[in-house]
């Protein structure tokens, strides 16, 4: 079976540039391109719901220039797609402090956001200035308050109502997690969502990545057994 929802680290764009002598800034403006890919061949794949991470709460720690560099990227890919995604029947959707972000692209992510909510092909989730760690203590900072006003019984927890207070409170759990660059962590990424995800690293930089090689990663998924504690015969 395919995944579900794929969610993906895209990492690798600084050392793609650095090894060709270029600049990070370029690496950066051709991973615009495998996203555009990627996300194309996630669609024709029938892929629910794709997430892809594409500026993390400790990624405000870079030098300025290449934050707006990252920034004004995202603002005029969003611009330049737009057609594209609304045409599919993508639904647009972001994760993380979106209030932080600059302006213009808080504008340009509500706009698309509110255009597109009613398509139904596919969901594409940005993690942008998203931390995992962040997202949980927000989630228990509501619920304690609600607790604490009687809105939530304290018998009544589950774990729906973490899942409910969560950025992703309407996207499944992911299925398959992918990270390019052949870095193995998962950098404050979807940490709940992911208790149960296969995992697949490449070393390929997300530059590089290419529709061929997004393949192969759902090709490896689908020899996966996911057993989910149980054993291979009650499968
Ligand atoms: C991923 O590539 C893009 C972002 C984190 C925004 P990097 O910029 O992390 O590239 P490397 O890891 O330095 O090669
Ligand atoms: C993770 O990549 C964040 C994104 C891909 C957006 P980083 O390159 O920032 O992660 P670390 O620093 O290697 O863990
Ligand atoms: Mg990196």
């Amino acid at each position: 079976m395919i995944p579900k929802h794929v969610a993906i680290i895209m990492d690798g764009n600084g050392r793609w540039a650095k090894d060709k002598g270029l600049p990070r800034e370029y690496g950066h403006q051709n991973g615009v391109n495998s996203v555009k890919s990627i996300v194309e061949e996630a669609y024709k794949s029938g892929i629910q719901y794709l997430t892809l991470y594409a500026f993390s709460i400790e990624n405000w720690d870079r030098p300025s220039d290449e934050i707006n560099i990252l920034m004004s990227l995202l603002v005029s890919t969003l611009r330049d797609e737009f057609d594209e995604i609304f045409d599919k029947g993508i639904k647009l959707n972001a994760i993380g402090e979106i209030k932080s972000l600059p302006k213009e692209l808080v504008s340009e992510l509500d706009f698309i956001i509110n255009k597109t909510r009613k398509n139904t092909k596919m969901t594409l989730t940005l993690a942008l200035s998203y931390g995992g760690k962040q997202e949980i203590f927000n989630a228990i900072k509501i619920i304690s308050n609600k607790v604490k006003n009687n809105l939530i019984e304290l018998n009544n927890f589950d774990d729906s109502i973490i899942n409910s207070h969560l950025y992703t409170k309407n996207l499944p759990d992911v299925d398959l997690l992918i990270r390019t660059s052949g870095e193995q962590r998962i950098s404050n990424f979807l940490l709940w969502q992911i208790a149960y995800s296969e995992l697949y690293f490449t070393d390929v930089y997300w530059p590089d990545f290419s529709k061929d090689d997004f393949n192969k990663a759902i090709e490896n998924y689908k020899t996966r057994e996911r057993r989910f504690g149980k054993t291979s015969e009650q499968i």
